[in-house]
């Protein structure tokens, strides 16, 4: 790190989600996290995305590590309901009792009655490359994953991973965007978007696709429209789009039939994020629309990838 930054964002993924996660946060920070870890001035919220762990936001840094304190205690912090933490980013070796002995000596350097269990706010410590930092630390709310659980899915559904990836690249982290789930086949995409705060709209041509999409919502208590409609019938403009085309293989699909579902969605967004299951470059050109950024997930014991497309118009 040359330069100082607000925010330190820690990450984690398997393996095969590498291209998606790098994806992600090219969208999110305008660059890649390195080592499961990335350095950005801005704020994005760790749960929207589902490969950050933690958002650090610096107060304070020193090489020398009795100084940080010392600068902490002149910060004069009176808090009451504060919980004070060690934050282990990669490649930081310092062993456990000396970890648990720099949380408690920051946990003196703060004023006020601590709350270990619901805190509002979490001070924290970490170690980055011979650097001790003071900060507030932010975690990943992991509450989403009892969408695995919805009453209804198909076999077309696509994975939560990656449906909460496509709506934190949809809307870039900003939570005023207008999101469109032009196929929203069960509504995993819309599931993901509503936990985060986003606001979507979905549709699709399948009567049971919505009446599932919607059962789902309610199950978990988010309201959110859904059109029974063919996508190019709608009319409503949105800021971004997800389209997660029929794949094919339990319905049925052609060129035409995905020319057709991408130029639709063409007219209503000026963000496309599409998945498709291959390579679709030529139709996308087609509908007036340049791929931006792109990768491919494999999915181990899945009989195809997924590739993922960040179109804009040109
Ligand atoms: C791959 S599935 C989407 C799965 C969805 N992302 C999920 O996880 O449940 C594709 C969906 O596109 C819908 N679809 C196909 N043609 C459409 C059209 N012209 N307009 C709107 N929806 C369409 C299908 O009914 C199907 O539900």
């Amino acid at each position: 790190m040359g330069k100082k930054h607000k925010y330190i964002y820690s990450f984690k993924y398997d393996i095969h989600n590498s291209d998606l996660c790098k994806l992600e946060s090219r969208q999110l920070f305008g660059k890649e996290e390195k080592n499961n870890l990335l350095f950005s001035d801005y704020k994005v919220n760790p749960s929207v995305s589902p490969f950050i762990k933690t958002r650090f936001e610096i107060i304070l840094y020193s090489e020398d590590y009795r100084q940080l304190l010392k600068n902490i205690e002149e910060q004069n912090i009176q808090t009451n309901g504060f919980k004070a933490e060690y934050l282990v980013l990669n490649g930081d070796t310092t062993a456990y009792p000396e970890r648990l002995k720099k949380l408690k000596d920051v946990g003196f350097c703060i004023e006020g009655d601590p709350d270990y269990k619901t805190p509002s706010i979490i001070y924290s410590i970490c170690h980055h490359k011979n650097r001790w930092y003071f900060g507030i630390l932010k975690k990943h709310n992991s509450d989403w994953f009892k969408h695995r659980k919805k009453p209804h899915s198909f076999s077309s559904a696509i994975n939560i991973d990656i449906a909460k990836t496509l709506v934190s690249i949809a809307s870039k982290g900003n939570k005023k965007t207008q999101l469109l789930d032009a196929c929203c086949g069960v509504g995993t995409v819309m599931l993901e978007a509503c936990f985060s705060g986003f606001k979507i709209e979905g549709c699709d041509i399948h009567w049971r696709a919505c009446q599932n999409t919607r059962k789902n919502l309610a199950h978990f208590n988010y309201s959110a429209n859904v059109y029974r409609t063919d996508i190019k019938d709608h009319t409503t403009k949105y800021d971004a789009a997800i389209v997660d085309l029929p794949y094919n293989l339990y319905t049925f699909s052609n060129d035409s039939i995905i020319s057709n579902l991408i130029e639709s969605t063409a007219k209503l967004a000026g963000r496309i994020i599409i998945v498709s299951t291959s390579d679709i470059k030529a139709l996308i050109k087609k509908a007036g629309l340049k791929v931006s950024d792109s990768c491919t997930v494999e999915k181990k014991g899945k009989k195809f990838a997924r590739n993922i497309w960040v179109c804009e118009k040109i």
